[in-house]
């Protein structure tokens, strides 16, 4: 059978083989320690799980309206006023089956053959498979590391032309942890505010950030701003709910109502009793959050400090997020070309499973995600430098 042109085109996740790979040597027994993971490792929060019981318990088992029940737009428009400072009607607000599917429905009613959509590099995989699938052309800028993986004004003029629709801003950003600032952000808006651009915040990691940073919605920093953005987050990570495929998207009305549209083709809606489960998330205690998060502030000091004494090895300390990105360019020692068959090896003799850069638009680095126990991390941290010693 030949397959569509469209998913012709799909380039295999490069995290698959060595995700593949750790799973067939778990299989045989082999003590492998995953550090791919983009997940936290806690169980959701119990009053999330109980929601969940009693709405079971209620019959809520049915379908529900496209766009999500009432009450979990409410609790998400309440959110959105307390965290973010963002004031909405619910016709702004799609629930959706995960972030993912708010971002993949965005491009989908969005793009029309040929329209260009910004994504600064280091990106997370999915933006750029999700543009191509609408028939979009993903131009992509470089985030240097010396310039913390962010763009910078001028390299965003530079890369706007006449079918540029749309920029992607992910802040705190996977996989680099790097946070835009409120200046940063306003001077990349006013930009598209001139050009005419919508802009698109995934923020699915604000909360997760351990300094005195703040997050910033580039949506607040004005009417102008306000009008041209589609928020895309979700309740996944910052609750430890990746399982529940829980997300939302708030913006121009004109725009939620296409997405919506296009959900009650497709997906009909997000599951019922995830729903009443994310307004406990949303509405309830956000004590559990604070709690991962001081784990995950001592795990990121911990995993910075241990990459950073191994030779040929560099990382900057992230703000955000649970990745740590670290250049290891110094440490291929013309043994391996690429961080692809640097973390093949290493993942062969040290059973340490590490994601390389090159799917995130990077053949410096690798991702460590160190949403994992510390006494993994120790453990893992112990093979990667002896790994580096005997290469
Ligand atoms: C930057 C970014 N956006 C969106 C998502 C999707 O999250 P969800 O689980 O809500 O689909 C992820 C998940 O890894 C992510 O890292």
């Amino acid at each position: 059978m030949k397959l569509s042109k469209r998913v012709q085109q799909l380039s295999p996740s490069p995290t698959l083989a060595i995700t593949a790979k750790a799973k067939a040597l778990r299989q045989k027994g082999q003590d492998v320690i995953g550090l791919g993971a983009g997940e936290p490792d806690f169980n959701t929060p119990e009053h999330i799980l109980h929601a969940a019981r009693e709405a079971m318990d209620e019959g809520h088992t049915k379908y529900t309206a496209s766009g999500g029940i009432p009450e979990l737009k409410q609790a998400i428009i309440q959110k959105l006023e307390r965290d973010n400072g963002l004031s909405y009607q619910p016709g702004q607000i799609i629930v959706t089956v995960g972030a993912k599917h708010g971002l993949y429905n965005l491009f989908q009613v969005l793009l029309d053959e040929g329209d260009e959509v910004i994504i600064p590099a280091p990106y997370w995989v999915s933006y750029i498979e999700q543009v191509k699938l609408a028939g979009g052309v993903p131009v992509v800028i470089d985030g240097k590391e010396e310039q913390q993986f962010k763009i910078t004004p001028a390299q965003l003029k530079d890369a706007i032309t006449e079918r540029t629709k749309a920029i992607l801003i992910n802040s705190p950003s996977n996989p680099t942890g790097m946070l835009y600032n409120r200046e940063e952000l306003r001077a990349l808006g006013e930009i598209c505010i001139q050009k005419d651009l919508l802009i698109i915040s995934d923020e699915i990691y604000e909360h997760l950030i351990y300094g005195g940073e703040e997050h910033v919605s580039i949506a607040s920093l004005g009417p102008e701003f306000y009008k041209r953005t589609v928020v895309i987050n979700g309740v996944s990570k910052t609750y430890s709910m990746t399982g529940w495929r829980i997300g939302f998207a708030a913006g121009p009305a004109e725009i939620i109502k296409a997405m919506t549209d296009l959900s009650s083709h497709s997906t009909s809606n997000p599951t019922s009793v995830a729903q009443y489960a994310a307004i406990a998330a949303l509405t309830g205690t956000q004590e559990p959050v604070g709690k991962m998060k001081e784990a995950f502030k001592k795990r990121r000091d911990y995993v910075i400090k241990r990459v950073n004494a191994i030779p040929g090895f560099h990382c900057q300390i992230p703000p955000g997020a649970f990745y740590a990105f670290v250049n290891i360019r110094g440490a291929l020692n013309g043994k391996y070309k690429t961080p692809d068959e640097w973390a093949e090896a290493l993942l062969e003799k040290e059973l340490v499973a590490v994601v390389p850069g090159s799917g995130f638009g990077s053949n410096d680095h690798i991702r460590i995600s160190y949403a994992t126990s510390m006494e993994q991390l120790e453990k893992a941290l112990d093979r990667i430098e002896r790994f580096v010693k005997q290469s």
